[in-house]
């Protein structure tokens, strides 16, 4: 591995959200942040290099979306995803969480049936009920160890009205790379009532060796599916700001656009745009060292916890750098568990209610750190639970 994920990178100074707003969202800053879904590891130097090299020029004016970073996007996931996107079906976007709200908003009508997957990824909630619609659950099954989706009480949910979903491929929190199989299961329901599928792939890189993602897209041509990604996640830029959507259908790329020109979203800053094309082009080596560093911590974590914490078990994580741990044995309500990691183990992990219902007796640890903090996050929750 030539890459250095032990050694820490202060984040002091740089307002950090998961850093700084330990005051303003677990109430003190005594606390080891391991919550918020960014990593504590340097992004690839080349990132680095684009943006300074482009810092440098000193004029910083509006910007138009070059051709070469388009051209990255696409050899990124012809080669790694086998997936050959058209240059006319991507739509630029802030980020994904607004993608997912204008793709809401610009297909569906106030008071349609949106479909979601629970527990998942709190802006799935909000991107429903925020634009006025109506939030249908489709809550995922745990069997074992190990989440699955329910398609019986999907195929319900769309002969019940619900036309749209959004599908979170790679999923977060649970850490499923869904299999070709549950892919065109689902995509077979979506064929017999109709529906539009969103699919939040930003996890789509983060996977661990022996699994594979799928762009559910180069599944099927034969329903109607958009899908959002970007480098943020995947080469820890999400603080630049910038992500992709693919809609191959002529009629709803201009919907899309529609919202977007009514929200005045138009072009990003130069250092978006650069660190996007920067990260696609040349973050490969850097990802295969990250994801080799974060299986070890995964399994690192697991043994630990097998070994010297048994009341807490890490649901099979296939992707994605956040793991889904199931504390039901501490026999604690929610509010008791928030109140004990917070308060005694002084660990800020995310709730795991805070994905819904669904995820209540479980708590999101995200493990993008140097292994050192992670087993300190480790040892002092054990050390407060003994006591
Ligand atoms: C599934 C999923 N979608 C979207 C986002 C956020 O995307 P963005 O910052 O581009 O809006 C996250 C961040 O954790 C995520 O996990």
């Amino acid at each position: 591995m030539t890459h250095d994920f032990d050694t820490p990178v202060s984040r002091e100074g740089t307002a950090s959200l998961k850093y700084e707003g330990r005051e303003t969202y677990f109430g003190t800053k005594d606390i080891t942040p391991v919550w918020v879904a960014d990593m504590d590891f340097a992004a690839p130097v080349a990132v680095t290099r684009a943006l300074v090299g482009r810092a440098e020029h000193t004029i910083y004016g509006y910007t138009e979306y070059p051709e070469s970073m388009f051209i990255s996007m696409q050899d990124w996931f012809k080669t790694r995803h086998n997936w050959e996107i058209d240059r006319e079906s991507i739509v630029m976007c802030p980020g994904v969480v607004p993608s997912i709200y204008a793709a809401i908003t610009a297909l569906t009508e106030v008071g349609d049936k949106v479909i979601i997957q629970p527990p998942v990824y709190h802006p799935f909630f909000t991107a429903v009920t925020d634009t006025q619609r109506t939030l249908v659950e489709n809550p995922l099954r745990l069997e074992g160890n190990h989440y699955q989706m329910d398609l019986e009480h999907l195929a319900e949910c769309a002969e019940a009205g619900a036309k749209f979903l959004v599908l979170c491929s790679p999923h977060n929190p649970v850490g499923r790379v869904w299999r070709q199989s549950e892919l065109e299961g689902l995509l077979e329901v979506a064929r017999r009532y109709g529906l539009t599928i969103i699919s939040d792939e930003i996890h789509a890189d983060l996977i661990f060796p022996g699994q594979k993602h799928l762009a559910i897209t180069t599944l099927a041509d034969d329903v109607s599916i958009i899908t959002t990604v970007s480098p943020s996640k995947t080469f820890n830029i999400p603080g630049l700001g910038l992500s992709a959507m693919v809609i191959s259908d002529k009629a709803q790329r201009k919907a899309i656009k529609q919202v977007f020109s009514q929200w005045h979203v138009s072009n990003m800053n130069p250092f978006s745009i650069c660190g996007f094309e920067a990260a696609y082009q040349h973050g490969e080596a850097w990802l295969k060292d990250l994801m080799l560093y974060l299986k070890i911590t995964k399994e690192t974590v697991k043994f630990y916890l097998k070994e010297s914490l048994p009341d807490i078990t890490v649901v099979e994580s296939e992707g994605t750098y956040l793991l889904w741990l199931d504390c039901r044995k501490m026999a604690m309500k929610d509010v008791e568990l928030h109140h004990f990691f917070i308060e005694q183990a002084k660990v800020a992990m995310s709730p795991g209610t805070l994905f819904g219902i669904a995820g209540s007796g479980f708590m999101r640890l995200n493990i993008a750190a140097p292994r050192s903090l992670i087993m300190m996050v480790l040892k002092s929750i054990r050390s407060a639970y003994i006591s």
